[in-house]
């Protein structure tokens, strides 16, 4: 028999809501989308008597806060402080009730983010692989996707960047860009040698197949559902978990110089990081006992990381729980205008 949701008693609620990345101020099409309802689904239970935590931060890491540093000629932790007070302003002026709200940039999360990494590696549970990635010599660094930028082979737009082209909205690989040219130095990059590792999700079918297809068909929602089973059935692929970035959580191996954890596998781990800030010793049963509920509230584009990718972290540690249920909402619509970027609505919540 499968075993179904509604089966279940819990003692007790982890909430948690998608961190925003702090490289600008967080929008109305957000609030209404992630944490009006978490907030208010962490009201309710609080106001039930259950035992709640209702965990927040914002996602200082990644690619695009380096860009913008860069063009704005500060480094990218000015960039997260910047933002993350804006951000965690608006929250408390909002009255968001979160139980904290930290930031991935702290070093109790760097530690926990490469313990958890750490952890995966001894156990073998991540295959390294060496592949060619463009490098710019004179800037002496591998370059991120966005980095690159060259002439689409699709459209000819001389413009394209190494991971899309933004005319004709293709995804490209850097190297099918024509004429590649490195964003930090102008010069024509070369391919080189550089090694990382990848969680192995083609072994995880199985199992995801059985939790979410069989064991969350009536309780999660139709656009999360569809999405993971569309994602399962075409086939899943070992996905990198570090980058060649000097902005991020260092890579905890020796001889990795220039390597940190990519944001998205670090990210996610800011929730269980948050939840040790708030707890300290006491943390652990918000994520480890089976009479927890954990629950995600995402925005839609955040399905497969918190269905898939994240869940398969935590299996592939063991001694955590997964998420009891991940309601992803869609963009919200004003006029036929997606209200994140409609001009009407260019509602800035720090105005
Ligand atoms: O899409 C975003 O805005 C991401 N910063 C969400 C991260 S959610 C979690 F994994 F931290
Ligand atoms: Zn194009």
């Amino acid at each position: 028999m499968v075993y179904t949701e509604k089966d279940k008693q819990y003692k007790r609620y982890t909430i948690t809501s998608a961190l925003p990345y702090a490289n600008g101020p967080v929008h109305i099409g957000h609030l209404a989308g992630v944490y009006v309802p978490a907030d208010v689904y962490a009201r309710y239970l609080r106001a039930q008597g259950e035992e709640v935590v209702y965990i927040g931060g914002s996602d200082e890491h990644g690619v695009p806060i380096t860009i913008k540093a860069r063009k704005e000629g500060c480094t990218p932790q000015d960039i997260v402080d910047r933002y993350h007070k804006i951000i965690k302003d608006s929250f408390a002026k909002l009255g968001i009730s979160f139980d904290i709200y930290s930031r991935t940039s702290s070093p109790l999360h760097h530690e926990t983010a490469a313990a958890f990494f750490k952890k995966l590696y001894d156990e073998g549970r991540f295959v390294e692989k060496v592949s060619m990635q463009y490098y710019d010599e004179e800037a002496q660094q591998f370059l991120a996707d966005r980095y690159i930028t060259g002439t689409c082979p699709r459209c000819g737009n001389e413009h394209a960047y190494g991971d899309q082209c933004e005319a004709c909205g293709t995804s490209l690989a850097p190297t099918d860009l024509i004429n590649p040219k490195s964003a930090l130095s102008g010069s024509k990059p070369v391919l080189k040698e550089t090694k990382h590792w990848f969680l192995p999700l083609d072994q995880d079918e199985g199992w995801l197949r059985e939790w979410i297809l069989e064991g969350h068909k009536s309780d999660w929602k139709t656009n999360v559902y569809g999405q993971c089973k569309s994602w399962i059935d075409a086939g899943l692929q070992p996905r990198a978990v570090t980058r060649d970035l000097d902005w991020g959580v260092k890579v905890p191996l020796p001889d990795t110089d220039g390597k940190v954890l990519y944001v998205w596998f670090d990210a996610p781990i800011g929730y269980i990081s948050f939840t040790r800030e708030l707890f300290g010793d006491d943390w652990e049963k918000w994520w480890k006992s089976d009479d927890s509920k954990l629950v995600h509230f995402i925005g839609k584009d955040n399905i497969v990381f918190h269905c898939i990718i994240f869940p398969s972290m935590l299996h592939a540690d063991g001694s955590y729980i997964l998420p009891a249920n991940v309601p992803a909402n869609e963009f919200l619509n004003l006029e036929g205008d997606k209200i994140s970027t409609s001009r009407n609505w260019a509602v800035w919540l720090h105005e």
